[in-house]
């Protein structure tokens, strides 16, 4: 009986000790993931961060906002400006990636040619997150994305429209970002809602910036004159760069011309209680809070959602003076 007793703990001694060798020995099935009890915390976070440029009052608030975050919270921030070019954005992940940072984040100038960078920011078994743009690339190359659902933007921006041109009308659009997931998105969401008694006669891309706008916006001018009854501006910058140009031509802004635009910055605020712009769609640029926190959990090894969508509203000139003192960007 005493031989069989110790038989049995001798085999039991055995079990343990292949199970802790087995235990510590399991390589990690995520390379991001840290040592069990070796969290990171925000002071730890070393953080890249490739933004896109400062095209528009908007990009100034989100920059703001990832800076700012950064330095409320503690976390080390490398922060660079792509001027609006992919390759500048490619070349700043790979500084990113030599630097061995914790996470990177980015805002994709465009929606394709992604990939190779991306495979190699996980080879290198760094997360990514995509903050305000996306990119089209498979799901194994991104932690997750964090930003606007642009498709409803548009479709919010259709429907707007609608209701201002209840007898239908003549349009004009100017495009955002030739490429970009805003761009894209807008112009589908819009032509998903809008009704059929208004014409699309003209859309052409005014790359995001005030001067782009208005730029465009004297070309239409010059070639339909008074036949244009409304404008579609994927953003604010090019709807206020618009505005300039319609009053330099001779007509009203919000009046001759109605006008639907994107992002609800503080521009379009001050232009809906001068009577010149008629809707802004909000898209929240304050993406900060919200990055470091998905960015501390993608590096704590955290599964995260493909898509954290952020909250957005649409705000017309009735109540602009009233929540213009409130607007933070
Ligand atoms: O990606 C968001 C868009 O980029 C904003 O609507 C536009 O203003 C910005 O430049």
């Amino acid at each position: 009986m005493k031989k069989v007793g110790l038989i049995i703990a001798v085999i039991l001694v055995v079990l343990m000790m292949v199970g802790c060798s087995s235990a510590t020995e399991e390589p990690a099935s995520d390379s991001a993931a840290p040592a069990a009890g070796a969290e990171k915390s925000m002071e730890d976070l070393v953080v890249g961060y490739a933004q896109i440029g400062a095209e528009s009052e908007w990009r100034t608030a989100n920059t703001a906002s990832i800076k700012g975050e950064a330095e409320n919270l503690g976390v080390d921030l490398k922060f660079s400006d792509a001027q609006q070019k992919q390759e500048n954005q490619i070349a700043a992940i790979r500084s990113y990636i030599a630097e061995d940072v914790d996470v990177i984040g980015f805002s994709p100038v465009v929606e394709t040619g992604w990939e190779t960078v991306l495979q190699e920011v996980k080879d290198a078994g760094i997360p990514v997150i995509m903050v305000d743009r996306r990119a089209d690339v498979p799901r194994e190359l991104y932690a997750t994305y964090l930003g606007s659902d642009f498709v409803e933007e548009g479709k919010k921006a259709g429907n707007e429209m609608n209701n201002l041109l209840p007898e239908g009308g003549k349009l004009v659009e100017l495009v955002g970002t030739v490429g970009s997931a805003p761009a894209n998105d807008r112009y589908s969401g819009f032509r998903e809602t809008l009704n059929d008694n208004i014409e699309i006669i003209d859309s052409q891309s005014g790359d995001f910036t005030r001067a782009k706008g208005k730029e465009v916006m004297e070309a239409f001018l010059k070639k339909y004159g008074e036949e244009i009854t409304a404008l579609y501006a994927h953003n604010d910058d090019m709807a206020i760069g618009a505005i300039q140009a319609i009053e330099e031509f001779g007509l009203k802004p919000g009046e001759d011309i109605k006008i639907v635009s994107i992002d609800a910055v503080r521009g379009a605020f001050e232009a809906m209680i001068d009577g010149k712009l008629n809707v802004t769609v909000e898209c929240n640029p304050l993406l900060g809070p919200q990055f470091y926190e998905l960015a501390l959990r993608a590096v704590n090894g955290e599964e995260l959602p493909e898509w954290v969508p952020s909250e957005e509203s649409v705000y017309y000139p009735d109540n602009a003076e009233e929540l213009l003192p409130e607007r933070q960007y």
